[in-house]
């Protein structure tokens, strides 16, 4: 039975139903998979917990639905077409029964060395197929995997290992990432000085560089999984076992992990794919995130897997070698589906239209957003010169802890308006409160965004650390869901994301804490105290400014602010790196000792128009000092 939305009547009469039938809802969806038995009950629940439970009691492996189940019936065709970094070199082509072959072998593999349900495996590697069938090789086994993205630093990957006392890791000797040769195994090495869980690594072959080898922990992938059987029994999951653990930052403290499971990922990330991009057999499909980050979990692996889609995998960046490269890929595999990144189409527009009118772009029929609200201007640009004015663009926020796309316009059925994700998904149950967390009903509201009822791929909990979940995201507002994000319903009932509320700030559509940033800087042994905002960037959304009050003996400003930035890389990676650095000799704090932010917000801005009363500030004179560089 098919559970595709066509109409935009459907739409409405299939939302009506998720909201007043929520159970039978699901259920019609979870009854479209193979389980090993069936569950109990669809759905437990109480937000205080907070405690959900979706499938209760069902037994399954998801990589049954994505590779036996497909076997008999399209094991010939291409689930993943894997583009590497240099356009030069092959592409593959990698069938259903490819990678079931492939996922067994390495399940027998990480069996070998003693990994097995329940174990955490840290996924350190570059954009190949082998880290997807690295995914469903832990799935397959009841591993649990957690993708860290290959440009963190050791410290950040040390960190993600203690915390969720990691058995292996599999990674590679080097990352190719446009003109760059990155040596991954020699960050995973470092790492590993601080770790002792882990008992293997597993090295994948990918550029040659010369790599340590620790005899009797590392071994070549290769090697591993040679002689390996290409058949391997699927491990029984309870629909609420962990499937993976992801970790995201927050307002507060270090990152956390977020905990997915088994039953209920898997059917909202196929049901959300299927019907956001209306996918078809045989189209192809291509997401252009990374797997270290959800997105690249729930729409370039699981959900187009489940639905037995062709699912493109990039290994390179949006301009090597050159601003043409996504469209020369698009053509080149006729791709129809694309699925990117605002600050990639802001990027991209840069360049202007040449990059783009040399290639045809005629197989696209429908692209997508995600990561970050996507301003009007790069929204018109990707629908006119990408979409050719003919393909529905969709705006879809969803986020690390829901799993699945949320809020998101379904491809050509229900409307795109630009620079809004417009309508909930069926099943989804967002409302906009106010500062006391009453609901605001009607159009034309603002607020904080939360959601009133569970949906199947709901975190469940923040690894080894339960209290936490809660306090992040359910007691703000209690009974609700808390975003983080600020919402606005307009005028037609269309929501429109404002961006967070709270203290993270969204990089490229990389979500980074304040609180982790500044205590990155905090590590200079020159720094006394910092101070962390986001302001708008032209090209990234969001960039990052970093004030910082320092001893500055034996230094110059500008060496001063060179070392803070290469220190935040080392600590957390590149990405985190503060766009600009302002050196200062106090920061703005009210008498009870608290950093006004709002303060900062607006002098990162440019903006000291409106600073609003500053006197009651415990060192007003400091406003002056912050202030002088920007009336020069
Ligand atoms: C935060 C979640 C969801 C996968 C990528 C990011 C922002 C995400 C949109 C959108 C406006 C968006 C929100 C959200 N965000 N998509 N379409 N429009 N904002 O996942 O790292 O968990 O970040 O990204 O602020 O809370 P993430």
């Amino acid at each position: 039975m098919s559970t595709k939305i066509q109409t935009l009547s459907g739409y409405y009469h299939e939302y009506q139903k998720s909201v007043l039938q929520p159970e039978e809802f699901w259920t019609r969806v979870a009854d479209t998979f193979h389980w090993k038995k069936r569950w109990d009950k669809t759905l437990e629940w109480d937000f205080e917990g907070p405690d959900v439970k979706w499938f209760v009691n069902g037994k399954l492996n998801i990589t049954e639905n994505i590779l036996d189940r497909h076997l008999f019936t399209k094991g010939d065709d291409t689930a993943i077409i894997w583009e590497p970094n240099e356009p030069n070199e092959p592409h593959l082509e990698i069938t259903y029964r490819e990678l079931y072959e492939r996922v067994c072998q390495f399940s027998n593999a990480m069996k070998a060395k003693g990994i097995g349900k329940g174990d955490r495996v840290i996924i350190y590697m570059p954009m190949v197929p082998e880290a997807a069938v690295a995914m469903l090789a832990c799935a397959r086994i009841g591993a649990v995997h957690s993708v860290v993205f290959a440009g963190f630093s050791s410290t950040s990957l040390a960190d993600r290992i203690n915390d969720c006392q990691a058995k292996a890791v599999l990674t590679s000797d080097g990352n190719f990432r446009g003109a760059k040769k990155i040596p991954v195994k020699a960050v995973v090495d470092e790492a590993l000085e601080s770790c002792e869980s882990i008992e293997t690594v597993f090295v994948l072959k990918r550029t040659d560089t010369d790599v340590t080898m620790t005899e009797g922990r590392d071994v070549w992938w290769h090697e591993a999984v040679d002689g390996q059987s290409t058949d391997c029994k699927a491990e029984e999951m309870d629909s609420e076992d962990m499937l993976f653990i992801l970790y995201t930052s927050g307002s507060t403290g270090k990152p956390k992990g977020v905990v997915h499971t088994c039953g209920g990922y898997m059917i909202y990330t196929y049901y959300s794919f299927m019907n956001v991009f209306q996918y078809n057999q045989g189209d192809i499909y291509w997401c252009t995130a990374d797997v270290g980050w959800i997105t690249g979990h729930s729409y370039i692996v699981y959900g187009p897997l489940l639905a037995g889609a062709t699912t493109v995998m990039f290994e390179g960046v949006p301009t090597y070698p050159n601003p043409s490269r996504f469209w020369e890929v698009v053509d080149k595999f006729k791709v129809n589906q694309f699925y990117t990144a605002p600050t990639a189409i802001r990027a991209l527009q840069a360049y202007g239209l040449e990059p783009v009118e040399k290639y045809s772009l005629e197989s696209l029929k429908v692209i997508g957003s995600v990561g970050e609200p996507i301003n009007e201007e790069a929204w018109h640009w990707y629908h006119d010169h990408i979409g050719k004015g003919n393909c529905p663009l969709v705006d879809t926020w969803w986020q690390t802890e829901t799993g699945g796309i949320m809020i998101s316009a379904i491809a050509g059925v229900t409307p795109n308006k630009p620079a809004h994700a417009s309508l909930p998904l069926p099943g989804i149950q967002p409302i906009i409160v106010d500062a006391e967390g009453k609901e605001l009903t009607g159009n034309n509201v603002e607020g904080s965004l939360c959601v009133k009822f569970p949906w199947p791929s709901i975190l469940r909990t923040t690894y080894g650390d339960h209290e936490r979940c809660k306090q992040t995201y359910f007691s703000t507002y209690p009974g609700l869901y808390f975003t983080g994000d600020g919402a606005k319903r307009d005028h037609d009932g269309y929501i429109r994301i404002l961006g967070r509320v709270d203290d993270v700030i969204n990089v490229s559509g990389h979500r980074m804490g304040t609180a982790e940033v500044e205590n990155a800087i905090n590590e200079h042994p020159k720094v006394v105290e910092s101070a962390v905002v986001g302001y708008p960037h032209d090209v990234k959304g969001q960039g990052i400014y970093a004030y910082a009050i320092c001893d500055m003996e034996g230094r110059t400003e500008e060496n001063l602010i060179q070392e803070i930035k290469q220190t935040v890389r080392n600590i957390i990676g590149p990405i985190a790196t503060p766009d600009k650095v302002q050196v200062v000799s106090g920061l703005p704090k009210t008498r009870s000792g608290k950093i006004m932010r709002r303060i900062l917000r607006k002098v990162a801005e440019g903006d000291i128009s409106n600073l609003g009363d500053t006197s009651t500030l415990l060192n007003p004179e400091i406003v002056d000092e912050l202030t002088k560089h920007i009336n020069k």
